[in-house]
């Protein structure tokens, strides 16, 4: 086995999807370790786009198998809608193309409407979470009450399980946020049907992941992004699983080791959607300028993202969780316009340097200290080949490499699948 790892390095939205649909290419199996439809994560080959949310990014490639793992919350209503639209674009999945672990736990109906209570009820103070239930769905997992996707074929250990996880459920839904009460019994019905729909994908109980991968190239596709990670990004304002590429063991079962590319995904410049600090973001033109050319909009939400320059302060911090073998920097494409580039070298706070802060409070409170860069200031589409871009932008380039101790691997230059820059001697797939 060797095992591939790609994540996010910054607030999400880095481009994994493409560069994990360009991987796929190599490898024979794409795994979800963590996340849940929280994430979209967008394709685009020969002009048409697909959006996961998901479903792994290897699955518009035939010999790929795509397996969800045990650390997903997985919907399955938004699952079965997920594949018809893939279907109907003509992606074929199959049972043999997509497997679900049995362990990985069910969001459900209830967890969708508490997320949304709880934004509600925070008033001021929001995440500006995705609304997808994934927080309350990792909530009944740790808590143990949590319903397992192999909990979805025995009807009878199912309505045990629902009805114990109602009774909490519906005492804050009549009692704290006034929304009506939920049945168990037409829960147990509709969830038993879903179970029963997607029985083909789930692996037995006694499937072995380890075993599975024994003898494959195995991608592991991060969802979110390492600064939205529980433990590590800026508390609060974060999702609620481990983004780090490190959990990739854990939420899918395997081993860790073997690992021959761990590549961290920099957007050239950042974005963030929800609330939370983002020392970067500008509120002027540039910022403009940014969600404008990178389409900065949520794959999964629609929102606008909120955009700013690169933050190697952050990055740093990123860097040292992770142990990165290579970057892959997108979006460079993004900054043709621009005829300087503005990177975070440093932070503030009363006065003094300070490096990335546990305590998000002082991560908003951070003043960025900037350096400028002179941009190429020219398209650079079509390009193929590293030593083809301008100067500028190898340069911007090199001063990334050089200061986070790693080189790039791949340098995107468009949402295609072709419009990619592969430097094979830093990427050993
Ligand atoms: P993910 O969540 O990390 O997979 O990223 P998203 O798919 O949510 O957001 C990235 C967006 O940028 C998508 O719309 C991609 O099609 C697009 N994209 C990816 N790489 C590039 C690139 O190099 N240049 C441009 N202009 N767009 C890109
Ligand atoms: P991909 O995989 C960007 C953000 C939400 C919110 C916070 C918590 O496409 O990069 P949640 O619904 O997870 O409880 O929301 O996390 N968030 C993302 N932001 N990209 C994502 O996924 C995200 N998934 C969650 O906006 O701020
Ligand atoms: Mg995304």
């Amino acid at each position: 086995m060797t095992t591939h790892i790609v994540t996010g390095t910054q607030w999400g939205d880095e481009g994994k999807g493409k560069i994990v649909d360009l991987l796929t290419e190599k490898v024979d199996v794409v795994c979800r370790f963590q996340g849940g439809n929280n994430a979209g994560h967008t394709i685009v080959v020969g002009g048409v786009k697909y959006d996961l949310h998901a479903i792994p990014s290897g699955v518009l490639r035939e010999n790929t198998v795509s397996y969800i793992g045990n650390g997903v919350v997985l919907d399955p209503v938004q699952l079965l809608s997920e594949m018809k639209i893939l279907e109907d674009k003509g992606v074929k999945i199959t049972s043999d193309s997509l497997i679900v672990s049995p362990k990985a736990a069910v969001i459900m109906e209830y967890h969708k409407i508490l997320d949304k209570c709880r934004e509600e009820a925070k008033k001021g103070n929001k995440i500006g979470t995705t609304g997808r239930g994934i927080g309350p769905a990792y909530e009944d997992k740790i808590s143990r009450i949590g319903i397992r996707v192999g909990d979805l074929l025995d009807k009878d250990s199912l309505k045990t399980k629902i009805k114990a996880a109602l009774k909490e459920k519906n005492t804050l839904f009549a009692d704290l946020y006034n929304v009506p009460k939920m049945n168990w019994e037409e829960l147990t019905e509709k969830y038993y049907a879903l179970g029963q729909e997607i029985s083909g994908y789930i692996a037995p109980t006694d499937f072995s992941f380890a075993d599975y991968v024994k003898d494959k190239k195995v991608l592991m596709e991060g969802a979110q992004g390492a600064l939205l990670d529980i433990d590590h990004g800026t508390y609060p304002f974060v999702t609620s699983s481990n983004t780090v590429g490190t959990y990739y063991g854990a939420g899918s079962g395997i081993p860790v080791g073997c690992i021959e590319d761990n590549i961290g995904l920099v957007k050239a410049y950042t974005t963030r959607v929800g609330a939370g600090p983002f020392p970067t973001e500008d509120f002027g033109d540039d910022g403009e300028k940014l969600a404008e050319a990178g389409h900065e909009f949520g794959t999964t939400t629609g929102r606008k993202r909120r955009c700013g320059w690169l933050d190697l302060v952050a990055l740093k911090y990123v860097f040292d969780l992770n142990g990165y073998t290579s970057i892959a920097l997108t979006k460079l494409d993004v900054l043709n316009e621009f005829k300087t580039i503005k990177v975070c070298t440093g932070y503030t706070y009363n006065g003094q340097n300070i490096e990335f802060p546990a305590d998000s409070s002082v991560v908003d409170k951070a003043e960025p200290q900037y350096e400028e860069i002179e941009g190429w200031n020219c398209d650079i589409s079509g390009i193929t080949l590293f030593e083809e871009l301008p100067e500028k932008a190898k340069e911007y380039v090199h001063y990334i490499e050089n200061a986070l101790k790693t080189k790039i691997s791949i340098v995107s230059i468009g949402p295609g699948r072709e419009e990619t820059i592969v430097r094979p001697e830093y990427i050993s797939l």
